[in-house]
């Protein structure tokens, strides 16, 4: 019986995880609308947008063959417009490029359209459990109080710092349920503000906890 950091929390998603119509399937389309939508937008507010759209164009040759018009009305109120049309030319260069599979590497889903390194590491893992860490605030958050890092998580050295330590994590696990793992902790329970400690499942791997220094880290200072 595995007793580590990783297995709890991978334990812990698989037995209280948030059940969101994005996480019904791995489709590596569904998932890239999912990720994009929730780029800057809540989880609420996305579950009637990603049903709506995923009724409508249920294929990536279908998004593709719509006019931009089609796809702007089902954004409208998401808000940041670009995201759509983003979508909608990548969907044309997937059937173009890909013959409308969607890509499977994490270099070519990274140089598409809208895509970032949080993005593409959320893909990749999600949809084909590959290694790839996906760093967002909530893992920066995470992962400092746990290492009780000191660290400035607003430097770009600091996020490479994280970076490196979540790709060192997630070597032999399963990087969907861990990096979704991540997300629904620091969504639920390692709150920005008044973290849960008391039911978290990697307390007794907290650093910052054993310390009473959670409410302190992470350092955020941007100038
Ligand atoms: N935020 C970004 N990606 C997410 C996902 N796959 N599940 C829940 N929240 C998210």
């Amino acid at each position: 019986m595995q007793n580590n950091m990783q297995h709890k929390l991978i334990t812990w998603y698989q037995e209280n995880h948030r059940h969101f119509p994005w996480r019904e399937n791995e489709n590596p389309y569904n998932i890239w609308i999912s990720e994009i939508m929730l780029q800057q937008t809540t989880t609420e507010a996305v579950i009637p947008y990603f049903k709506r759209f995923m009724e409508t164009f249920d294929t990536i040759d279908k998004l593709a063959n719509a006019s931009l018009e089609e796809v702007y009305k089902l954004w409208e109120g998401l808000g940041y417009y670009r995201r759509a049309k983003h979508i909608h030319e990548t969907a044309q260069i997937i059937v173009e490029k890909y013959h409308g599979e969607f890509p499977n590497t994490y270099e070519d889903i990274l140089a598409l359209k809208g895509i970032g390194p949080y993005t593409a590491g959320a893909i990749c893992s999600i949809a084909y459990h590959q290694s790839t860490p996906a760093i967002d605030g909530n893992v920066l958050r995470i992962i400092s109080r746990v290492y009780l890092l000191k660290d400035n998580i607003a430097l770009n050295k600091t996020q490479k710092k994280i970076t490196d330590i979540v790709k060192e994590l997630l070597i032999g696990y399963d990087s969907s349920a861990f990096n979704q793992g991540l997300m629904d902790l620091g969504a639920t329970i390692c709150r920005p503000i008044n973290p849960q400690c008391d039911i978290c499942p990697i307390q007794s791997h907290c650093l910052a906890y054993a310390k009473n220094q959670q409410k302190v880290l992470p350092i955020n200072i941007k100038n």
